[in-house]
């Protein structure tokens, strides 16, 4: 097999599952993996936390203002060998995953500077390659030469299912309806915005795994991940 690394680029819907099968996909292949969900997430939470954003505003000059205060990076956990999320040096992994936080985050990633400070942090996590990256735009405009894109879809309620049952299983008082209703609010305002929006990339290869079980799933990309790489 060829060792040169190339580049996989995940995107899809949210819950869709590409974080698992990402992570399962670098694991296998010896590559690093890159959440870039978890880095809009991040801005979120220290957007919440410092008052720019709540239920009713959104302050956005402030938050383009304290751009260059906000500190993402991420540090391997020892004992489970997976990369978590730092703000500001502070480990946020688990806060950034509520469900508040999934309320904004759509806001916050919908901010051009935001994307553009963000998108230039993970170019050079790539520049490398040898990477797993998952978003929503990394096909198409963080990585547009990726030598292998996946666009990964399920239906609403496949997703939602799926989300709820995470939460619950960390804890969180939520309903499946409200569930629901953020992966249905969120896929909106992701494929509607101006700047990047959420779309299948040109050469892309679409999943769509409402029917798959993630055994199949990995199986799939797993398979397809290394007849790319024999071809480079
Ligand atoms: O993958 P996730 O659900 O953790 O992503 C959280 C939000 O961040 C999602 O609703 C859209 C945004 N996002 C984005 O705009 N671009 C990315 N590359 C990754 C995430």
């Amino acid at each position: 097999m060829s060792d040169k690394k190339i580049i996989i680029a995940i995107d899809g819907f949210s819950s869709t599952g590409k974080s698992t099968v990402a992570k399962q996909l670098a694991k296998t292949l010896g590559y690093i993996y890159v959440d870039t969900g978890a880095m809009y997430r991040s801005v979120t939470l220290y957007a919440m936390r410092n008052k720019i954003i709540d239920q009713t505003h959104f302050d956005v000059d402030r938050l383009i203002n304290s751009l260059p205060d906000i500190h993402i990076k991420f540090e391997v956990n020892q004992t489970t060998r997976l990369a978590e999320v730092l703000l500001n040096e502070e480990n946020v992994e688990k806060e950034i995953r509520n469900l508040s936080v999934s309320r904004h985050v759509s806001q916050v990633a919908a901010i051009s500077e935001v994307r553009k400070k963000l998108v230039e942090q993970q170019q050079l996590m790539g520049r490398d390659k040898g990477v797993v990256m998952d978003g929503r735009d990394i096909g198409t405009v963080v990585f547009p030469d990726a030598e292998l894109k996946l666009f990964m879809t399920a239906t609403a309620k496949d997703r939602a299912e799926r989300r709820y049952k995470e939460l619950i299983k960390r804890g969180d008082q939520v309903t499946y309806e409200d569930v629901l209703k953020n992966v249905v609010n969120r896929d909106h305002i992701d494929s509607t915005r101006k700047d990047s929006p959420l779309k299948k990339a040109e050469g892309a290869i679409e999943i769509d795994n409402s029917n798959l079980t993630l055994e199949d799933q990995f199986n799939q990309i797993l398979t397809l991940s290394r007849s790319t790489i024999n071809r480079y």
